[in-house]
């Protein structure tokens, strides 16, 4: 059975709205999605949570969750939720998608060709990480101990320093992942942040949890 999430019922980003997510991992999520807005950057991440009754929260545990992301603009992320931990989508711009082909960022990342398994299905083992180059959809839970890493489309600013290209960093111990969700070398966390099983239901309409064949 598939659970739809209606993009109307968006959620706020009180942390309440995120029932099933440990205390935690709420906080840094709200930080996540919070932290773009308070840069005042033109790119944006949209906390995304449906209400559902707590029966249906429990068919979401082990349930596909089918996602409408119509709305998404270039440079916009969705945050949802699936089997109680955060899902997001990414709408990649041009210039992110030319930035993950970079071979001289390429030299940095400890994993750019998605070598270890585990952490994406075989469609999404290629230089995006992902069925459609646009679309990014990602587990964003750090592969070091667990944290929620920020949102960090911002090019070159202060804390990460003039190399930094966009991506994702993760305050707890400061690993560093990209648009594609690749880690890289020198940080603690290990490997890539997770793919999960996905497929195409339209061109606007995402089913997590089920694989596409
Ligand atoms: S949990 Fe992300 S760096 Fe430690």
């Amino acid at each position: 059975m598939t659970n739809t999430l209606d993009p109307e019922l968006a959620g706020s980003q009180n942390p309440d709205a995120l029932p099933d997510i440990d205390i935690g991992r709420r906080r840094l999520l709200v930080a996540a999605t919070g932290a773009v807005g308070g840069a005042g950057l033109a790119a944006a991440s949209i906390p995304f949570v449906a209400s559902m009754n707590p029966s249906e929260r429990a068919r979401a545990r082990g349930a596909p969750v089918d996602v409408d992301f119509a709305k998404l603009g270039p440079g916009e992320q969705v945050t949802f939720e699936w089997r109680g931990k955060p899902v997001w989508i990414l709408r990649r711009t041009e210039a992110m998608l030319k930035a993950l082909e970079n071979p001289g960022h390429l030299v940095k990342l400890a994993d750019s060709d998605s070598k270890v398994k585990s952490q994406q299905p075989a469609y999404a083992r290629n230089a995006f990480r992902s069925l459609k180059p646009e679309y990014l959809v990602l587990v964003p839970i750090c592969t070091h101990l667990g944290c929620v890493p920020t949102f960090r489309p911002d090019v070159a600013p202060a804390d990460l320093g003039p190399d930094w290209p966009g991506g994702y960093f993760c305050p707890c111990h400061g690993s560093k992942f990209d648009f594609a969700g690749r880690v890289y070398r020198n940080v603690p966390a290990p490997t890539n942040l997770v793919v999960p099983p996905h497929k195409y239901v339209t061109d606007t309409r995402v089913s997590i949890g089920e694989d596409t064949r």
